[in-house]
């Protein structure tokens, strides 16, 4: 079937399978692998995407149920060559060791700022419990959102 999706403010057409997930359809067909693909189960948060401006893990969602929808992907938060703020914080904080949950938590933490421009530390820790992380120990990454909240106070 043929969808029609909004990604990163741009019109994409993609023939998909019906069952298979956006995040295959934006790796495989759309040319975008900075959603990763981890568990594939909706438990680690690599996936992570804004669908209609709610962050969803593109592993669990359908491609057909992107159709008509608009979805942002970590590719799609810088403009041009420039850094989305939260990116630079996680360079700046040196919240990234493989790097392989970055993009997902990318995402999850400038939604969270979209939300909490000042969130508290009990609302980081929730707004980022479904985002794992086998490196950092998780201490850099959340100065890494203090960071990026700090700038945007
Ligand atoms: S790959 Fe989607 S949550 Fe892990
Ligand atoms: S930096 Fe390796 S999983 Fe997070």
């Amino acid at each position: 079937m043929k969808i029609r999706v909004t990604v990163n403010g741009e019109p994409v057409e993609a023939d998909v399978w019906e069952g298979e997930s956006l995040l295959f359809a934006l790796r495989e067909r759309m040319g975008l692998p900075g959603s990763k693909n981890a568990c594939e189960q909706g438990e680690c948060g690599s996936c992570s995407v804004l669908l209609d401006g709610t962050l969803v893990c593109a592993c669990l969602v359908l491609a057909a149920q992107a159709d008509g929808h608009e979805v942002v992907t970590v590719e799609g938060l810088g403009r041009g060559e420039r850094l989305h703020p939260v990116q630079e914080a996680f360079v700046e904080a040196g919240a990234v060791q493989c790097g392989f949950c970055t993009p997902g938590l990318v995402v999850a933490v400038a939604d969270l700022l979209e939300r909490s421009p000042s969130p508290s530390e009990d609302e980081m820790r929730e707004a980022l419990s479904g985002n794992l992380c086998r490196c950092t120990g998780y201490a850099k990454i959340f100065d890494a959102v203090r960071l990026a909240a700090g700038r945007r106070a």
